[in-house]
């Protein structure tokens, strides 16, 4: 149960929102001027407040920028007469959370009033994460230091490092881009009794074919026109470390040959030379490809995956694990903060509800730059929406709010029809014919779609 302040010097407007407030089980306290709703706020544990932009002495907009000097993590959504929006986006850039306009619809204060509640929880979790981030870094620093990320599928990643650390076995690392494959391998290095040894590193996708086969096994003085002098490959390097192979699906075929016969009698010769090197490194692989279709199409030989994959690890992409995205934040933020030279209080509630709602194709490599870039870009010491790239930006409104989940399509579609028609029955005040025009629709079909989501139950005005 929350504690919500509505403020309105018309009684009947408070009490009409205290009424839908306390019928969705929350507590309402009243106030009919800025002055008596700031003692209120003051006194009591409030979680929300609802404003009239339109006050006595004090406006709503003085109300807010109290409000917020005292606790920035309250959420404030101010109420306006229709027609005078451009005073409640006025009051969105002082950091009000939303808006509504009167006479205030039922169905848009619920869902504006159960959004601003959950940024709150977001917002005090975040904290708390913070400091509960803080501790378990200390603590588990040994093994996952950088490694950020509470979720069930992340614990089930780190369960999965500790115990195939120890072994001998290859170890396939898959999962998206930016996903955290080259931390979660050097991770497995640094848990294992390896960890005194080399942690040697070459990407197969950034060498051609010949080099990568030097690269890989080292060459005899001679072996080609440049080799002036003998040297030694990344397995003889590692000796008894790791040797991580980034981006092996993109490996020749020919390297492929090769890389198997190593994996399988453990002995190796340099390009060029006879001597036999016997392979004593512990072979982790990386990939975002999807190796089994890179099979079914002759890219990747199958033998070689079954040597490769004796063990996999399969990272989650970000948006599977959306529950990490704030404590990343906060680790980012505080990274870069200090790396930049800048103090970085907060983030807005509006610049984190983007973030929270955004995708990340990227997974965490693209949210890493995005905060480092708001950094830059910030000229206060909190982040905005400003900061952000435009189209994380536009993941703050009715239309694009919960994130995608981008396998189950239909679902996705039904999602966003339903948000679209949604946002224009809002907009229209429920006048089916406007609305049906605004979505280019016909007036039958938007009937049948409303009473297929059961829309038809609401009044929108
Ligand atoms: N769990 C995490 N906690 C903190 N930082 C992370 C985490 N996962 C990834 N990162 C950071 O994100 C960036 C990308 O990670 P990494 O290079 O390991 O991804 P990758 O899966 O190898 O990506 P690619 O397939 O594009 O090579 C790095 O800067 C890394 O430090
Ligand atoms: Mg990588």
């Amino acid at each position: 149960m929350a504690t919500i302040l509505i403020v309105d010097d018309l009684k009947s407007t408070t009490d009409a929102v205290a009424q839908i407030v306390s019928a969705n089980a929350h507590n309402p306290l009243t106030a009919a001027s800025a002055e008596e709703a700031f003692a209120l706020f003051k006194e009591s544990d409030v979680d929300l407040v609802i404003t009239d932009m339109k006050l006595p002495n004090k406006s709503g907009l003085d109300l807010l920028r109290q409000v917020r000097e005292i606790d920035p993590m309250v959420p404030v959504i101010v109420m306006t007469a229709f027609g005078t929006v451009k005073n409640a986006v006025d009051a969105m850039k002082w950091g009000a959370f939303d808006y509504l306009t009167k006479p205030v619809s039922m169905v848009e204060l619920e869902v504006k009033l159960d959004k601003a509640l959950q940024q709150r929880s977001l917002l005090l979790n975040n904290q708390d994460l913070q400091l509960e981030n803080n501790y378990l870094r200390e603590e588990v620093h040994q093994q996952f230091s950088e490694i950020i990320g509470q979720s069930q599928e992340m614990q089930e990643v780190y369960s999965l490092v500790k115990r195939v650390a120890e072994a001998r076995s290859p170890v396939l690392i898959l999962g998206e881009s930016g996903t955290g494959k080259e931390l979660i391998a050097h991770a497995i290095h640094t848990n294992s009794d390896r960890s005194d040894k080399p942690f040697v590193k070459i990407n197969c996708a950034a060498l051609a074919e010949g080099i990568l086969e030097s690269e890989l096994f080292g060459h005899e003085k001679g072996a080609f026109t440049n080799a002036i002098r003998r040297k030694p490959g990344r397995f003889e390097i590692a000796g008894a470390g790791t040797l991580f192979l980034d981006e092996i699906g993109e490996i020749a075929p020919s390297v492929q040959v090769k890389l198997l016969r190593v994996l399988q009698e453990k002995e190796f010769e340099r390009v060029g030379g006879t001597e036999t090197l016997s392979m004593r490194a512990r072979i982790i692989a990386a990939t975002n490809l999807d190796l089994e279709q890179q099979i079914a199409s002759k890219q990747f030989r199958e033998d070689l995956y079954y040597r490769l994959n004796v063990v996999s690890i399969q990272l989650p992409p970000l948006r599977r694990r959306e529950e990490d995205i704030p404590i990343l934040i906060a680790h980012f933020i505080a990274k870069y903060a200090s790396e930049l030279g800048k103090k970085i209080k907060a983030m807005s509630p509006a610049a984190l509800k983007c973030l929270c709602n955004y995708t990340w194709p990227g997974n965490i490599r693209e949210l890493e730059n995005t905060i480092e870039r708001a950094i830059v870009l910030t000229r206060n010491d909190q982040i905005d929406c400003e900061d952000l790239p435009i189209h994380i930006q536009q993941k703050n409104d009715l239309a694009s709010d919960d994130s995608v989940d981008e396998e189950d399509l239909t679902k996705n579609m039904e999602d966003h029809e339903k948000k679209l028609i949604f946002k224009a029955l809002l907009e229209t005040r429920g006048n089916i014919s406007k609305a049906a025009a605004k979505l280019n629709i016909k007036r039958t079909t938007l009937r049948y779609k409303m009473e297929k989501y059961d829309f038809l139950r609401y009044k929108f005005e």
